[in-house]
């Protein structure tokens, strides 16, 4: 039985979106996974980033963010709420951030839970850095071998986020999410479950919802993740430039995904069902 972090941005108990957590509470821990949750307005957390996160300054006459969350990291002074988000990381073997899109992106609360706890020595400037070595990230990092899904209700329709929906496809939209903020530490990111329409859903659809829901919790640990390509698996050259001839026949970030045939090709798992949820 596993650990689960639950990291949760939503103001109203009764929403959609907080329904959906407390499912995925519900449902986890029937089956006897341990299940904690970070509820980021009900906690009342911290989202600005500043010099309060330090509780000893190393140049307090010109704050650098990056350098005191070094120093902070290594030396065991940060703030109290940002050290203890972080121990829940570590504790968890999958991690659900879970949220409503706003302005296409993760609530400011939840963003500002990023910037905090994903900190130098934590999720960035971990490894060696040095010649083409350019640390340990994408794919590598302090919470590999941990996953993570991104559990998002989206007031628009599915068609809007589609591949010429003008939206921008849902996976463009989530990679600094995905990509950037959970893969870079080294989670392994399954695809997200999305509800659509959100706004509109109806008692009698919720069912549905729900059923599909407890299907990708189900397969959490099993289901294959999104397989974005690892940064020091042999895809990228001594700058970080993926390599001539990979993802030729992709454009736009997801070139960035492993394809048939290239080298650290691992594709296993069953995918996910696609199904388009929400209001009809
Ligand atoms: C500040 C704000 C920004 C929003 N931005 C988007 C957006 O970028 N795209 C979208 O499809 N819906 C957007 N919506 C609609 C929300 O996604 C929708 O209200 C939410 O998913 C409903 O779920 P809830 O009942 O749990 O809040 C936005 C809503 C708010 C309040």
């Amino acid at each position: 039985m596993s650990n689960i972090l639950i990291v949760h941005a939503h103001p109203e108990p009764k929403s959609l979106t907080s329904a959906l957590k407390d499912l995925a509470v519900d449902t986890l821990t029937a089956q006897g996974h341990t299940v904690r949750v970070s509820d980021l307005y009900q906690s009342g957390w911290k989202a600005v980033a500043d010099r309060g996160d330090f509780i000893e300054q190393g140049r307090p006459d010109r704050l650098s963010y990056v350098a005191e969350s070094r120093h902070a990291f290594a030396s065991g002074t940060q703030s109290p709420d940002i050290d203890a988000e972080q121990r829940k990381l570590l504790w968890a073997d999958a991690v659900l951030l879970s949220f409503p899109m706003w302005w296409f992106g993760m609530p400011a609360i939840l963003k500002g839970w990023v910037d905090r706890v994903f900190a130098y020595g934590f999720a960035y400037g971990v490894g060696v850095h040095g010649g083409e070595r350019w640390g340990d990230r994408y794919g590598e990092g302090v919470l590999s071998g941990r996953r993570a899904m991104l559990t998002v209700t989206i007031g628009g329709r599915e068609p809007h986020y589609g591949a010429r929906g003008v939206n921008g496809r849902l996976d463009d939209l989530l990679w600094p999410i995905q990509h950037g903020v959970l893969f870079y530490p080294g989670l392994e990111v399954v695809p997200p479950f999305a509800v659509y329409q959100s706004d509109r859903l109806a008692d009698t659809e919720w069912p549905a919802v729900a059923d599909a829901y407890k299907r990708r919790i189900a397969g959490l640990f099993n289901d294959r993740p999104i397989a974005f390509r690892t940064q020091n698996g042999g895809h990228y050259d001594g700058q970080q430039v993926l390599k001539p001839g990979l993802g030729a026949s992709e454009s736009g970030t997801r070139i960035h995904l492993v394809q048939p045939g290239d080298p650290e090709e691992v594709l296993d798992g069953p995918v996910p069902d696609r199904i388009a949820l929400g209001a009809r």
